[in-house]
């Protein structure tokens, strides 16, 4: 039997799929029994570098969706609608349904899950989080065995470029954010890269699978990139770190969190060494201790690599036992995990502070972070820069987020200071 997949979206991930098809030898051997029957996109008239029948492709997408002879339905269209419609439709029409969206699952997942468990089907999505690495299959069957604890994550490629960047040439982020978009690995609006949304997305998915519940994706603190200047790359660097936009979901004392933020790494962790695009995951687990997944998280082949996988999957599943689901290949949890908020979060800090240059400025800074319980653990004071200011950058030891914040607020009204530019967490 040959399995007839309806493909929406022939643009650099559908393209990707579809390449994959026209070219099966030494692939996988059920990628013959699959067939993409028919393929949706936005304009009839659009020159393709893959090349498919016209007399397969539709601009009229809910025609696929509702095609009876369509067993499964491939979303690689983006966006949160028509997307959300068009997989909703599929599943209630019995069809499977391998998505690359993380936007349309991280926000709707809740609904798009339940109705595929109510119509037994599959929704498959490798590809949504961290494109051609496997994570999602590991997180769902080979770790099954484990208590996740911990998954830590480079999940997004652009601000690894831009932080990369920064640290190999000392460059500052404006620069080599336009740098970026000039060679197209960051979008003309950056905002859902450089602000983390993209990021949180990813950690929405990844740790709903990791800790077995849904995520909402507002208790997910979130913070972007755009404040990191290229001195406080040059003071981590100083310090033993380089500085990465990190997704961190942790389960400690039963509490979990989840956050995304620019985030010091001791330059010996295995993400420090992550550059440029490259996404990587470490979990931890028990019995596992930790494992490291590290690959291209973005691009045709690397993504179209998870959404044939999934695809594959599929039809294995189905070829050997029809109508069951197998539950290793499902998402099953229906209750809401509880976030813990960002000021139960127990860390270290990096402040750059600029101060008047006057005595006793270091005096002060210690009071105050003592008056809050907040022991300093490096503190680095560098020449008077400029128009009488002084640049002082501190390390705490692990303190609350919420004694640091105190500490900070009382620090803001020293006569002392004049601003403070940045405050990192360090990992
Ligand atoms: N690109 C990556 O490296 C990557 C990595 C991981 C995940 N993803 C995810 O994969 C999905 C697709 O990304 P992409 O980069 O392949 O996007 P893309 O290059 O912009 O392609 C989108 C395709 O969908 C079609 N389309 C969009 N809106 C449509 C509509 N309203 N009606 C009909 N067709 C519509 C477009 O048709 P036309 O061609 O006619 O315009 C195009 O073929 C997104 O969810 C993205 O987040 C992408």
């Amino acid at each position: 039997m040959t399995y007839k997949v309806g493909l929406l979206g022939l643009g650099t991930v559908g393209s990707g799929v579809a390449k994959i098809f026209q070219d099966p030898k030494g692939r996988h051997p059920l990628l013959p029994d699959i067939e993409i029957a028919r393929v949706g996109v936005r304009s009839l008239n659009k020159q393709r570098d893959v090349a498919i029948a016209s007399n397969i492709v539709t601009d009229d997408l809910e025609s696929i969706v509702n095609d009876p002879a369509i067993d499964i339905v491939v979303e690689v269209i983006g966006g949160i609608e028509p997307a959300k419609s068009l997989i909703l439709r599929a599943i209630a029409n019995g069809k499977h349904v391998v998505t690359a969206n993380k936007a349309v699952i991280a926000r709707h997942g809740n609904e798009i899950f339940s109705a595929s468990k109510q119509k037994g089907v599959y929704v498959m999505l490798e590809a949504a989080a961290c494109g051609g690495i496997p994570v999602i299959q590991a997180l769902k069957q080979s770790l099954g065995g484990n208590r996740i604890s911990e998954l830590t994550g480079i999940v997004n490629g652009t601000t690894n470029y831009i932080l990369s960047r920064m640290y190999f040439e000392g460059a500052d982020f404006e620069a080599t954010l336009a740098e970026a978009q000039k060679l197209g690995y960051a979008e003309a609006d950056p905002t859902a890269d450089v602000d983390g949304y993209d990021a949180a997305d990813k950690m929405a998915i990844l740790a709903s699978l990791a800790f077995g519940d849904r995520i909402k994706l507002e208790d997910i603190y979130r913070e972007g990139i755009r404040s990191i200047t290229s001195s406080d790359i040059g003071y981590a660097k100083e310090l033993g770190f380089t500085i990465k936009l990190l997704g961190i979901a942790r389960r400690t004392d039963g509490n979990l969190e989840i956050r995304v933020h620019p985030t010091l790494i001791p330059l010996q962790h295995p993400l420090a060494n992550i550059h440029g695009v490259t996404n990587a995951v470490r979990i931890a687990g028990d019995p596992i201790g930790e494992v490291v997944f590290s690959g291209p998280g973005a691009g045709a082949g690397a993504t179209a690599s998870a959404v044939v996988a999934d695809i594959i999957n599929v039809v294995a599943a189905l070829k050997s036992v029809p109508n069951h689901i197998n539950q290793l290949m499902g998402c099953s949890h229906e209750h809401y995990a509880k976030i813990a908020p960002i000021e139960n979060t127990v860390t270290q800090f990096y402040a750059r502070l600029l101060t008047h240059d006057k005595p006793g400025v270091i005096g002060d800074l210690g009071t105050a972070f003592g008056d809050h319980h907040v022991s300093l653990n490096a503190i680095l004071q560098k020449n008077t820069i400029h128009d009488g200011l002084a640049e002082i950058v501190v390390v705490t030891q692990k303190v609350s987020e919420l004694n640091f914040q105190k500490a900070i607020a009382a620090i803001r009204e020293l006569t002392t200071l004049h601003s403070i530019p940045t405050i990192l967490r360090v990992l």
